[in-house]
């Protein structure tokens, strides 16, 4: 069971996860008390973290996330890409149907630092399929990565605005994904799917140069459109569509740029759909203690996005965070 605080929580709170190493280092994102205030802010009346804190020794030790897990199934996709299927027990199987999952994933012989965290792309009983985009020395060595890999999971903040998108009944949902982000939005679709929501899905071939997730989605029951590249980098026909439909929901996946040019059009329009994006942060540890995946958000604030789970507007505001004269996209004039 995951803890409601609104739309600004820690994704782990309540979980075997917690109480994490930032309860013991003062910094909890959801307990105000075990952040040295005095009084009790975290807004939520259920099972206290806290109270975990300080029945740690009597409860069973934090779960270890790390796994030997067996690779059951390789494709390739191009030149660029492949899929992985990963056999994983029931139980991490079951916690990674939830939206937003990832695990950090490396080669058993490679050392600690090529761990890489990666999308979950589509969950079956007792296993996994995730896509990878070979872009440097972490996802280079995973295409051969032998019978077996070492795998850390679940992990949760795959995607900002969470809240929105598991609440989402009988809806309208827009999913726009470029290149190898198309892998979360498989994950996401069949969820809202699962729903009973109506998904429309526009997908563009992005770096990979494929699209890869088009046939599943419409065997799911999504519309899908497949788009090619084009120099302003499909904001026309984002803001076509986000213009045409009435969208409830929608969801960005790809680079931030992409995040940040979504927001924009749904500001400029006036749309008060829910926004979720990608997380692109650069995670480390995904235990929110290296810091590498602190960014500010449009407040200003600085989050620590392995953790903390937040409103896509908080991050992206109506398009301000990167600047948006360089998108040039002009919706009224
Ligand atoms: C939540 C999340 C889910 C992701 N899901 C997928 C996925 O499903 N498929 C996929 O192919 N890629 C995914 N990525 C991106 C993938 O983690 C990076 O491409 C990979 O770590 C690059 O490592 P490299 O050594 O191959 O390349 P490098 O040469 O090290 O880096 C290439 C680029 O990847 C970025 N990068 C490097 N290390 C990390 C890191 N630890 N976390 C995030 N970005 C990093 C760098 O900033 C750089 O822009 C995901 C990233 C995040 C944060
Ligand atoms: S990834 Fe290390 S603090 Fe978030």
């Amino acid at each position: 069971m995951t803890l409601f605080y609104g739309n600004d929580y820690c994704v782990d709170a309540g979980t075997n996860q917690c109480p994490c190493h930032l309860a013991e280092t003062g910094e909890c994102p959801s307990c105000s008390i075990l952040r040295g205030e005095e009084v009790c802010r975290c807004g939520w009346a259920g099972e206290c973290v806290y109270q975990r804190y300080l029945l740690r020794p009597l409860s069973p030790g934090r779960d270890n996330r790390l796994q030997l897990v067996r690779v059951s199934g390789y494709e390739n996709i191009n030149e660029r890409a492949y899929l992985l299927r990963l056999t994983i027990s029931d139980e991490l199987s079951h916690e990674l149907r939830r939206p937003g999952s990832y695990v950090f994933i490396k080669p058993v012989s490679a050392p600690e630092f090529f761990f890489t965290p990666i999308s979950v792309m589509e969950v079956e009983n007792g296993a996994i399929w995730l896509a990878v985009e070979m872009v440097g020395p972490k996802t280079r060595v995973l295409r051969y990565p032998g019978r077996e890999v070492l795998v850390k999971g679940p992990y949760r903040n795959g995607l900002m605005g969470l809240r929105a998108a598991e609440s989402l009944t009988y809806g309208q949902a827009l999913l726009l994904a470029k290149g190898i982000a198309q892998a979360p939005a498989l994950h996401l679709g069949q969820y809202l799917l699962r729903r009973g929501n109506d998904v429309t899905a526009l997908l563009w071939p992005g770096t990979v140069g494929a699209v890869f997730i088009a046939n599943r989605l419409r065997e799911l029951g999504a519309a899908v459109r497949l788009l090619e590249k084009s120099p302003d980098h499909g904001a026309r026909e984002m803001a076509a569509e986000i213009a045409a439909g009435s969208y409830d929901l929608v969801a960005s996946f790809g680079p931030d740029r992409q995040h940040q040019t979504v927001a924009d059009i749904l500001s400029r329009l006036d749309r008060r759909a829910a926004y979720v994006t990608t997380n692109n942060a650069v995670l480390t540890c995904g235990e929110g203690i290296c810091g590498s995946c602190l960014v500010p958000a449009a407040s200003g604030r600085k989050v620590r996005t392995c953790k903390h789970q937040l409103d896509a507007r908080e991050l992206w505001g109506a398009g301000e965070r990167l600047g948006l004269s360089e998108i040039g996209l002009q919706l009224r004039d």
